[in-house]
């Protein structure tokens, strides 16, 4: 039964985040496990300084001979394309199982606004079909600027992540992103840790978010394997202990719940956020 929702089930997910938070490594970890639990799945890099595709097993010359998408394109039937065709003419497949769009590179300096690029990525998610993807995950560019109303890259998404480092200031980013994602209309916005060495850090999570009125979804552990791949170029590795994996695991199964029943979930990090003092 919830096999059968679940293969009806279309999520769009941004993932979003101060600078090196992990931003990349959530949506490379997010989208090759919704792949490997067989569902189709779309991974959009927005970055100007595109890696997303050496996280997904890519080399990165094969991450760099991507296409970019065209900028300002109007998707939809009476636009310029389908979402159809840019899936087919601009996507590539990864060895992680998802297909792959680049929709900004700056590779000159001074090379301009990314704006149209944002405008095409912002067009794709509201004309992407189920039929087309199950799952597109769309890896941001730091920064709070495109969820202004004017920029609204990521309107149509149904879930934001706002990914965390253990530290104030990237829990604080989290909860003006909440704000910023409201005001656009974005039905649901989470927190979610990342880079969690200690115990304490897990806590420190749970109190600044309750603290701050950013529900969070997961905290995931700082994983070695991590950083290893990033350092030798290669796809996003856990060291195998399994805690990344469960975290994850237990992510999906939070946004999968959600996305058949809708609002009204308790968070799914392991430790409940004590209530607000005073
Ligand atoms: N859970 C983790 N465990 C260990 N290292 C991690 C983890 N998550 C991210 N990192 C490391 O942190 C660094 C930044 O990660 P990443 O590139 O994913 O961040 P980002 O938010 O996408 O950065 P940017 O803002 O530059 O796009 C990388 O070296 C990455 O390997
Ligand atoms: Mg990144």
């Amino acid at each position: 039964m919830l096999r059968d929702r679940l293969e009806e089930i279309r999520m769009k997910l941004g993932v979003v985040g101060k600078g090196g938070v992990g931003k990349t490594t959530v949506a490379a970890v997010l989208a090759r496990a919704y792949a490997g639990r067989g569902r189709r799945v779309v991974a959009i890099d927005t970055d100007s300084n595109p890696n997303l595709g050496v996280s997904l097993g890519l080399s990165l010359p094969e991450t760099e001979a991507i296409p970019v998408l065209p900028r300002s394109l109007l998707v939809g039937p009476s636009g310029d394309t389908t979402a159809q065709e840019l899936i087919d003419q601009y996507g590539r497949d990864t060895p992680a199982g998802v297909r792959l769009l680049s929709a900004i590179r700056v590779s000159q300096a001074g090379a301009g606004c990314t704006c149209g690029g944002h405008a095409t990525v912002r067009s794709f998610l509201g004309e992407v079909l189920s039929e087309q993807a199950d799952v597109t995950v769309v890896d941001m560019e730091a920064g709070l600027e495109h969820l202004s109303r004017s920029g609204g890259t990521l309107a149509d998404a149904d879930v934001l992540l706002v990914v965390m480092e253990p530290s104030r200031k990237s829990v604080i980013t989290a909860a003006r992103t909440r704000v910023l994602a409201e005001e656009l209309g974005i039905p649901q916005t989470y927190g979610l840790g990342n880079k969690a060495r200690l115990r304490e850090d897990a806590e420190f999570f749970a109190e600044l978010c309750a603290a701050h009125g950013v529900p969070l979804v997961g905290v995931l552990p700082y994983d070695p394997g991590v950083s290893e791949a990033d350092r030798a170029g290669t796809a996003v590795a856990s060291t195998g202990t399994g805690a990344l994996r469960r975290e994850v695991d237990r992510v999906i199964a939070y946004l999968d719940d959600l996305a058949v029943d809708g609002d009204g979930h308790e968070p799914v990090a392991g430790q409940r956020a004590p209530a607000r003092p005073g």
